[in-house]
């Protein structure tokens, strides 16, 4: 893949960064997606949460977290004490990568090559927002942000850094709480993690 770079405006805010998405041909997932769906949230955020790629949901509306996912989140997100409406919130990946089968489309974990060639994206909303606490949605977010090597299920829940020295926590992606077996447990330590990240802003 090409990767988005010649895609992403050079100076501008994040207008002018959603404006430019539309056109991205970066990797081959614009030709299969509805659009392409920008990060959402006030451009001074301190908190950036980064997910994996929109869903289906989210494909269709145009708006990140506005799914199963996304309510699962808001939901978290309230028990530990953060207001959505202060965090900004994007995804690694900016369409939908999806299978068909009959007349559903299931959602396929992007490849290595398509978050590299997404990662400009990402780049320009973090150089932008400079939020001073960035929470890792799982192990595409976790890719993208830390490189390779990165365990979010070692590292979950503890303060880490990003290779540029930006402070972090990884937990794990909400779509997994949503599927979970132990529900309960499981929505109790995201929960557990969202509040680590509360207790870390300045
Ligand atoms: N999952 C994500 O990672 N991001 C969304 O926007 C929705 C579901
Ligand atoms: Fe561009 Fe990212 Fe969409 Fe690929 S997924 S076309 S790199 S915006």
């Amino acid at each position: 893949f090409p990767g988005a770079e010649q895609w992403v405006p050079d100076g501008g805010g994040l207008r002018k960064l959603q404006a430019a998405l539309k056109d991205c041909r970066g990797c081959d997932l614009w030709e299969y997606a509805e659009q392409a769906v920008p990060g959402e949230g006030p451009a001074r955020a301190r908190l950036m949460l980064v997910g994996e790629q929109p869903g289906d949901v989210e494909d269709k509306e145009g708006h990140p977290f506005v799914g199963p996912a996304g309510r699962l989140l808001d939901k978290a997100l309230v028990e530990a004490g953060i207001d959505r409406g202060d965090v900004y919130l994007t995804n690694a990946v900016k369409h939908f990568r999806f299978e068909r089968r009959g007349k559903r489309r299931i959602h396929k974990t992007p490849s290595v090559g398509q978050i590299v060639a997404c990662s400009p994206w990402l780049a320009a909303e973090r150089a932008i927002v400079k939020p001073s606490l960035v929470v890792i949605l799982g192990a595409v977010a976790a890719r993208a942000l830390m490189g390779p090597g990165f365990k979010v299920t070692e590292r979950r829940g503890q303060p880490v850094e990003l290779p540029d020295g930006t402070a972090a926590v990884a937990t794990v992606h909400p779509s997994s709480v949503v599927r979970s077996e132990e529900y309960r447990r499981d929505f109790g330590l995201f929960v557990d993690d969202l509040r680590v990240a509360a207790s870390l802003l300045p």
